[in-house]
């Protein structure tokens, strides 16, 4: 009988000093992470959760175009393809790092409107009312053309209009809707309630089969005018004019003076270190680069991998670090342009010892005898994501965001842009449940001019200097644990990036005090976990990963199978 591969390349090992070695080798050898391949290429890559798009980022990229002009053509593209989530009415972040080691992040997150008070969506009786999720009160003021092409001035090579140009043609000519866009657009909800909306992507109850073509003339329109004349269309000319009437006559809260006083902001990326790998991620106004790093803070050196991935005590260990998170989340993440936000605490090693060495490795804590740290004593729904790595070697992470799917459900007439109902990321009422079940604070509370906190986390490691991965998510509160899992994946269990990618999720965000697990994890699995005290609730599926490794000269770039996305490269 053939010996099996482990037991032959032991025997057959003669010198002791190797065997620490081959066990490791082994365990990856043994681990059920190696069947999926990712997509590989040796120049260049684009990864995003919609095929006409990636194409368009790819064909900037094959004529001489650099990571951040394929991620301009990539933006305005989703915006037109993938309705749900790809924008001109939302916002978000872009995180680059260049081959030659600068590094930054910028943010085009929306504000509230001018206006914008701390109860404006409470009823007379202080209860809390629908208006921050669906309508013209729903939206902040958005920032995607403002920072893309703030992005394109400072980083671009090509010339604007020519990265707009496949957005244009998609939107004029239209294109064939997939099986998973025409679902979407049946299934959601708000579309139907706002006439332009129920018009262009409902065809009023004449729903978009597969495969059948759709056509956004008034999108193409503004797209010409944006490519012609750039952000200042947008804020302050023919677009924004169009914007701000619709808003007056339909109860809206943005003005034409909040467009015109729109500003991306660049920020330093947040940098940390886990097992040996530089991590350079979001800064506030997200609470994602805060949480994955502290999160990873929490695990190094706990010893909780080695009982396998997927395993009920892997997966124990690293909700229980996850629910101390957000409990932090709650009431320490904000606008840092208007709370000061105790970063280096929520980072500090001894605050993260203490979160360690409060874990019982057999038994969940209830959320409800989890607090917010006492920092004291340490004084130092929809969205998308793409990834796209050039031949140079720049690498560009974007994330940006509608909020909810077609978030307010309001297509601004004449304009063919669906906006954001990012108005829900405040705490529109602090201590009360948002969108996502998360229960915020004080710091983010509504203001004129501030930005909600975001869990938005596009995210790069380095390997000895040199880009390794570059990766993020959608999924509302469930981005940040999405991203985590997918770095453990790959640098905790030696799994490829596709696999990393596959891999079934969990999620816990302290309250409400549950764990949510994809459903594909065991029923074994969920019962050892019942049995450590978690309350258990399956869920389909958790956030659309789009990633790229850098492994011995190939680009792998993996999209996720939970979505339609693809990666192209060459
Ligand atoms: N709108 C989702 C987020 O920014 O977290």
């Amino acid at each position: 009988m053939e010996t099996p591969l482990k037991a032959r390349i032991v025997k057959s090992s003669v010198n002791m000093r190797w065997v620490p070695l081959l066990l490791v080798f082994l365990q990856f050898l043994g681990s059920p992470a190696t069947c999926a391949q990712p997509v590989r290429a040796r120049h260049a890559m684009v990864v995003t959760r919609e095929p006409h798009a990636t194409r368009a980022g790819l064909d900037v990229l094959r004529s001489g175009g650099n990571a951040v002009d394929a991620a301009v053509a990539v933006g305005f593209a989703l915006a037109v393809t993938h309705p749900a989530a790809g924008n001109l009415g939302g916002g978000g972040f872009l995180l680059a790092r260049f081959a030659d080691g600068r590094t930054t992040f910028i943010d085009f997150r929306e504000r509230a409107p001018g206006n914008a008070s701390r109860n404006m969506y409470l009823d007379e009786r202080g209860a809390l009312t629908h208006d921050s999720l669906a309508g013209y009160r729903a939206s902040g003021v958005p920032g995607t053309v403002a920072g893309l092409e703030y992005a394109h001035r400072k980083f671009g090579a090509k010339p604007w209009s020519e990265l707009l140009r496949p957005s244009l043609q998609l939107a004029s000519d239209g294109f064939s809707v997939s099986y998973g866009l025409a679902q979407s657009m049946r299934a959601t909800k708000v579309l139907s309630r706002f006439p332009e909306s129920n018009r262009i992507f409902l065809r009023d109850g004449r729903y978009f089969e597969p495969g059948e073509v759709l056509k956004q003339p008034e999108l193409a329109r503004t797209l010409e005018r944006i490519a012609r004349e750039g952000s200042k269309d947008f804020y302050r000319g023919e677009t924004a004019q169009l914007f701000a009437e619709a808003m007056k006559a339909n109860g809206g809260t943005i003005t034409l003076e909040d467009l015109r006083n729109y500003k991306p902001v660049e920020r330093k990326p947040l940098t940390g270190a886990y097992r040996g790998y530089q991590i350079l991620t979001a800064p506030p106004p997200s609470s994602g680069g805060v949480g994955i790093l502290q999160m990873m803070g929490v695990l190094e050196n706990s010893g909780y991998a080695k009982s396998g991935p997927g395993s009920a005590a892997a997966i124990h260990f690293v909700a229980e670090a996850m629910r101390r998170y957000y409990a932090d989340r709650s009431e320490y993440l904000a606008d840092p342009d208007f709370f000061e936000v105790p970063v280096s605490k929520l980072l500090n090693p001894r605050y993260i010892e203490t979160l360690r060495a409060s874990i019982d490795p057999e038994r969940a804590k209830p959320s409800s005898e989890v607090h917010p740290g006492d920092l004291k004593a340490y004084e130092r729904a929809e969205t998308t994501h793409y990834s796209i790595v050039d031949a140079e070697g720049n690498a560009v992470a974007v994330t940006y965001t509608l909020n909810g799917s077609y978030g307010s459900g309001v297509t601004l007439p004449g304009l063919g842009f669906l906006l954001n109902n990012e108005m829900d990321d405040f705490s529109a009422k602090p201590g009360v449940p948002n969108m996502f079940g998360l229960i915020q604070g004080e710091a983010n509370a509504i203001q004129p001019n501030k930005r909600p906190l975001s869990s938005m986390t596009p995210t790069i490691l380095l390997r000895d200097g040199s880009l390794y991965m570059v990766v993020g998510s959608p999924g509302g509160s469930r981005i940040i644990t999405t991203v985590l899992e997918v770095i453990l994946n790959v640098v905790d269990f030696g799994m490829n990036i596709q696999d990393a990618v596959n891999w079934p999720r969990f999620h816990h965000q302290w309250q409400p005090d549950k764990l949510f697990v994809e459903w594909r994890h065991s029923p074994d699995t969920k019962a050892l976990l019942q049995s450590r005290g978690h309350q258990v609730e399956d869920i389909r599926s958790m956030g659309e990963v789009s990633a790229i490794l850098v492994d011995r000269g190939w680009l792998e770039g993996a999209a996720d199978p939970r979505s339609e996305g693809n990666a192209e490269g060459y």
